[in-house]
């Protein structure tokens, strides 16, 4: 697996590639989920051949049966570890520690005293940090959410997440040394940033990313609930002529993912649904738009793609981040001019 990821130029550093060789994966994935219609299948050691095969490919393979972590394929992971341009003297945090598999990599690169990984899960901990003992790699481990960092174990020269956020913690600015590094998924991309002064700015890797995303405590809405809410609701309802499939364009769906956080787009028996946290739906039905709820989110999905055709359908990697005490601004690579501005989270 490591010889392929290195042929095909996804792993391009020296020190990531011993790190690569020398930490199992299946130690940290002794068993994951293939989900059908039908339910979920386990596959652990005692399926042999298939089980050590899909472990040693570039797949990303879910671990809980509840799909609430999974082991990301190695070559998106390779891509955010270098992208942290570590020397080998770096104290890193990681937020999402899943399997332990990232943790053990990052131990065995930098020496497990620089690494701390922190998961919400408890459950996820105590089988990490049996895992990472049996490699022989002791960071600290511990269960804590991700929003507030570490500041305990702080401060560190990069923090690296690996589920998805839609706004740069201020807690992780904070822990962060002068000139430190983010690698963290932020909708369906993944940005890596500098801190300069109090606040960071920077790029996105071109991978496309869809990762899990980062669990809010207590989880502020009941997705099922706001699906029933968008299928079933009364709204104001007028024509619509926007064809939703362009959200299969990889690209448009990142600016989407970038500007309107927390919309969701679903097709739930055959209906396009759209619903955000806020309580505001979505459905689209037989060239009908029928919205309902505080806001307009359809609205707001047809502005933000109407934004992203008229900029010239820019891809990830030519859009730049800055984040401030004033909110999170997003600009053209080419341009000085912010294009969208998400004000700061209260509270
Ligand atoms: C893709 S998995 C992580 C994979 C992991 N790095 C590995 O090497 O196996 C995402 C993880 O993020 C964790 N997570 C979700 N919300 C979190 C939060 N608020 N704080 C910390 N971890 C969180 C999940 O429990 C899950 O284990």
């Amino acid at each position: 697996m490591v010889g392929e990821l290195v042929a095909s130029g996804n792993i391009s550093d020296s020190g990531w590639e011993a790190a690569f060789r020398a930490v199992p994966r299946h130690l940290f994935v002794s068993r994951f989920y293939r989900g059908d219609a039908n339910g979920s299948a386990v596959i652990d050691s005692g399926a042999g051949n298939e089980w050590l095969a899909a472990v040693y490919s570039d797949t990303h393979l879910v671990t809980t049966e509840d799909v609430r972590s999974s082991s990301t394929a190695p070559s998106l992971m390779a891509s955010m570890l270098q992208a942290l341009e570590l020397t080998g003297n770096e104290r890193v945090l990681e937020i999402g520690t899943g399997t332990g598999y990232n943790a053990a990599l990052l131990s065995e690169r930098l020496g497990a005293d620089q690494v701390v990984s922190i998961d919400i899960d408890p459950g996820l901990i105590v089988e990490a940090r049996e895992r990472l003992e049996a490699a022989g790699y002791e960071p600290l481990v511990a269960v804590a959410d991700g929003v507030n960092g570490y500041p305990v174990a702080g401060p560190y020269d990069a923090v690296i997440a690996t589920c998805r956020l839609d706004y740069i913690p201020a807690a992780w600015l904070q822990q962060l040394r002068p000139g430190g590094v983010i690698v963290t998924p932020l909708g369906a991309g993944v940005a890596v940033l500098r801190k300069t002064g109090d606040g960071a700015e920077g790029e996105f890797l071109p991978n496309p990313a869809y990762f899990m995303p980062l669990r809010h405590q207590p989880e502020p809405t009941d997705i099922a609930e706001l699906i029933q809410v968008a299928l079933n609701g009364t709204g104001i309802s007028r024509p619509h002529r926007f064809d939703t499939s362009m959200y299969r364009d990889d690209e448009a769906r990142f600016w989407l993912d970038l500007t309107q956080p927390g919309v969701r787009l679903v097709t739930v028996d055959g209906v396009a649904l759209a619903f955000r946290p806020d309580g505001s739906w979505a459905r689209l039905v037989d060239g009908l738009v029928v919205q309902g709820g505080p806001g307009f989110v359809w609205d707001d999905v047809k502005a933000a793609h109407e934004g992203w055709l008229s900029a010239g359908r820019p891809s990830r990697e030519r859009h730049r981040l800055r984040v401030s005490s004033a909110g999170q601004d997003v600009y053209l690579v080419d341009s000085s001019e912010s294009r969208h501005r998400l004000e700061p989270l209260q509270g």
